[in-house]
């Protein structure tokens, strides 16, 4: 890990706006030897007059795997939209492998290695399996890395080998996760973010996806894991944040935040 954090202004088409903090030190947050990759510092996003976060600070390290757990509408989606360059937040700083990339293009983002599988998984319906696959590595040159992604994929879903040649449009909801998945590892990224992989699909479609969720973290991609199943996400997860209404309500160890009594009755079900 480098242990310095160059504060260098990111290329983004308009210029970041830089809020001076005149008295305190410039505090180094993400990069700086404690492992932390991914920072969201006070993060404000919204559509049009709707505030949809309201100050969200999240961070990821190397190796973890965090989930972003909440209600419908409490900003999950719009905290990854925020990170991937979608809708760029008004106020806060995102910093990525000690890079500044608030507001940063999204195929840049893509590019420094920051992949993600989209909320309703968004394949090319008409396109094969195949392509949708190679449209995640778009950006890359390295054809023996393709390669070698390509196999991983297919090793990590054996279903997709032999579903190849099949429009991703026919494909079960199951498979079709499966295929935007594959499509985020093939742009090689070094933090992976997942919203809602399991929705929709049958219970052992979904124990399978946590399985490779599980898998690709241990081959050494830290991934931040947006779910409604918060049992399964607390249950794979190190450590977890519980969004509300745009803000960060809980965040601990996510053994901590299973056994946790507002948890478990809002999100496990319980009475
Ligand atoms: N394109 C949009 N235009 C206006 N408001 C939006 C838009 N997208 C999301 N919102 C609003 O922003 C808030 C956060 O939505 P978001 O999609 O981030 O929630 P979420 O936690 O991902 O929910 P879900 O679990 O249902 O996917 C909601 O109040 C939602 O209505
Ligand atoms: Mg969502």
């Amino acid at each position: 890990m480098s242990e310095q954090v160059p504060e260098q202004p990111q290329q983004a088409p308009e210029p970041t706006t830089v809020e001076p903090e005149p008295t305190q030190p410039p505090q180094p947050r993400a990069g700086n030897g404690d492992g932390v990759i991914l920072d969201l510092d006070d993060i404000h996003t919204y559509y049009g007059s709707i505030h949809a976060l309201k100050g969200v600070s999240i961070q990821v390290r190397e190796g973890e795997i965090v989930t972003l757990i909440g209600a419908n509408g409490a900003g999950k989606s719009t905290t990854l939209r925020s990170i991937n360059g979608l809708n760029r937040p008004r106020e806060g700083t995102i910093t990525f492998k000690g890079k500044n990339i608030t507001g940063a293009a999204p195929h840049k983002i893509v590019a420094m290695g920051l992949a993600q599988s989209p909320e309703g998984r968004k394949l090319f319906p008409r396109m094969s399996v195949l392509e949708n696959l190679q449209m995640g590595a778009f950006q890359r040159t390295d054809r023996a890395g393709i390669r070698e992604d390509l196999e991983r994929v297919y090793s990590l879903f054996p279903r997709l080998n032999e579903r190849k040649a099949q429009k991703a449009g026919t494909l079960s909801g199951g498979e079709q996760q499966m295929v935007a998945m594959g499509r985020a590892l093939m742009a090689r990224p070094q933090l992976l973010m997942l919203d809602e992989p399991s929705m929709g699909l049958a219970p052992i479609f979904v124990e399978k996806i946590f399985e490779i969720v599980v898998e690709i973290n241990q081959q050494g991609t830290p991934i931040l894991l947006v779910e409604q199943n918060a049992l399964m996400a607390l249950d794979v997860a190190n450590r977890g944040y519980v969004m509300e209404t745009g803000h960060i309500a809980l965040t601990d160890d996510a053994k901590v935040l299973a056994k946790n009594e507002q948890v478990r009755k809002a999100y496990l079900g319980e009475e």
